[in-house]
């Protein structure tokens, strides 16, 4: 194992799933999810998913990757035999999947860093207007998407240890410091209040099964559960490492990212005299506005440097997602690293293009003939969300039936001596035998037959 690298620490690891799992699912995703979906009752539901559902799905994949020590597909092939390898590559796909849009929404954070601090962006009058015109400006985005692409590729292709680690150490704390600093500026604006009640206090008749649907898929999505992605991180965690801890902390960390993120933007939300619900652009009309209303130094220096951290924050996730097929082509077909990460990303960023193309310049990719005529770059988020939670409860059904729930508790015994006694560790079996596959499976079976074969029982027509 000790030539496919190893994070050099524990903290290494931390680090680097950490930063997986903190990206635009947090900052982007998360406040507007909450905000087309009745806020303070999203809020609630994912935090419940987040304990109840993805904390134990964490587990099971880091335990899985650190037992076998090899990437999505290997691992589940050597504990499981080969039909299970099929799993992985299932995974791998989404990975894939996502990443080609994923690339697409950081291009268009990237053109805002560079607007903003650069260009003459924060002198605009109509926010919501401009971002429509900006995102269907496709030489400049087509440039950023690409940008991006190749800055992910060149740390991939640098191995393990040295890229991801390092670049993660820069973000984390600076992302911290500037939501906390933002959140102080929104609280202090009028009728923010109205924003924090929207955000913290939830009424029950907001909470219908499309919020739980939405707040399920975000968690797995926002902690990068269900495709392997930390099966693959596990498998360069070494023995001494307490896994159990070690997702806790990751855990908390992402969460309280997107927390503090919903807390920065709803207020701003409020005092604007702004809709909530307003969808993908959330963020961008919301928080230029801010910065420009703090005048055009302070406003340039702040947005620049929170769109620059946006941009590191997405930048550690596409890191983790390039990494789960990389990790594959050199583990199983033995390819050179630097040739497939190269290949896989310049194949990643074409299968984007048609999203990049998705927000009105092309009509059709705007309004797909499907239920509901959603935009190509949402059919593909949509479809990816699918399967992380069908793979997620695969996963369960995966420890339960064949590789059984002792091994994965004897593994994560290891480094965590008590562990097996421990309640947790009877919460943890228990879910991951019962809970996880059962509620995971249920939804799986509702969405898809809603949304593809339109039984429109979890959504209604609208
Ligand atoms: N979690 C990341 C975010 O919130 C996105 C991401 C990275 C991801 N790796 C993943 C999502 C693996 C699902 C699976 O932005």
């Amino acid at each position: 194992m000790s030539n496919r690298g190893n994070f050099s620490s524990r903290i290494g690891f931390i680090l680097a799933a950490a930063g997986s799992a903190v990206g635009l699912g947090n900052i982007w995703r998360f406040p507007y999810l909450a905000g087309t979906n009745g806020g303070a009752g999203f809020l609630l539901i994912y935090l419940i998913c987040i304990f109840t559902l993805c904390f134990p799905v964490m587990v099971g994949e880091i335990a899985i990757g650190r037992k076998a020590g090899s990437d999505a597909y290997g691992s589940y092939k050597k504990l499981g035999g080969g039909t299970w390898g099929y799993l992985g590559l299932y995974g791998i796909l989404a990975g894939v999947l996502i990443l080609s849009y994923y690339n697409v929404v950081a291009g268009w954070a990237f053109g805002y860093f560079l607007e903003i601090t650069f260009g003459n962006l924060l002198n605009h009058a109509d926010f919501g207007s401009f971002f429509g015109e900006y995102v269907n400006s496709i030489g400049p985005i087509f440039m950023f998407s690409f940008g991006f692409m190749v800055i992910t590729a060149i740390i991939v292709s640098q191995g393990i240890a040295k890229g991801i680690e390092a670049a993660n150490k820069i973000m984390m704390p600076g992302l911290y410091l500037i939501l906390i600093g933002l959140i102080i500026y929104s609280l202090t604006l009028p009728n923010a209040s109205a924003g924090v009640e929207f955000y913290l206090v939830p009424k029950l008749d907001q909470i219908t099964s499309k919020t739980i649907f939405y707040a399920l898929c975000q968690a797995f999505f926002s902690l990068s559960l269900g495709m392997g992605c930390l099966i693959t991180y596990g498998s360069y965690v070494t023995k001494d490492q307490n896994i159990v801890k070690s997702a806790a902390i990751i855990s908390i960390a992402d969460t309280s990212v997107a927390f503090l993120a919903g807390l920065m933007v709803f207020p701003l939300v409020f005092s604007l005299g702004a809709e909530p619900g307003q969808g993908p652009k959330l963020i961008f009309v919301i928080l230029t506005q801010a910065f420009q209303s703090m005048g055009p130094v302070v406003g340039r220096i702040v947005g620049g440097s929170f769109f620059l951290l946006i941009c590191f924050a997405a930048l550690t996730s596409t890191i983790s997602l390039l990494e789960v097929p990389a990790a594959y082509f050199v583990d199983q077909k033995k390819l050179p690293r630097k040739a497939v990460v190269w290949g896989m990303s310049g194949l990643i960023f074409v299968l984007g293009l048609p999203s990049m193309f998705s927000q009105g310049v092309v009509p059709f990719l705007n309004k797909l003939p499907l239920h509901n005529a959603p935009d190509f770059l949402s059919f593909v988020s949509d479809l990816c969300d699918i399967m992380l939670i069908t793979g997620g409860c695969l996963m369960c059904l995966f420890i339960r039936y064949k590789w059984k729930i002792n091994n994965m508790n004897e593994e994560l015994e290891i480094g965590n001596t008590g562990y097996v006694q421990s309640w947790l560790s009877k919460y943890l079996t228990f879910a991951i035998t019962w809970v996880c596959p059962i509620l995971l499976g249920i939804l799986s079976v509702l969405v898809i037959t809603d949304k593809y074969f339109g039984l429109e029982w979890l959504f209604g027509a609208a």
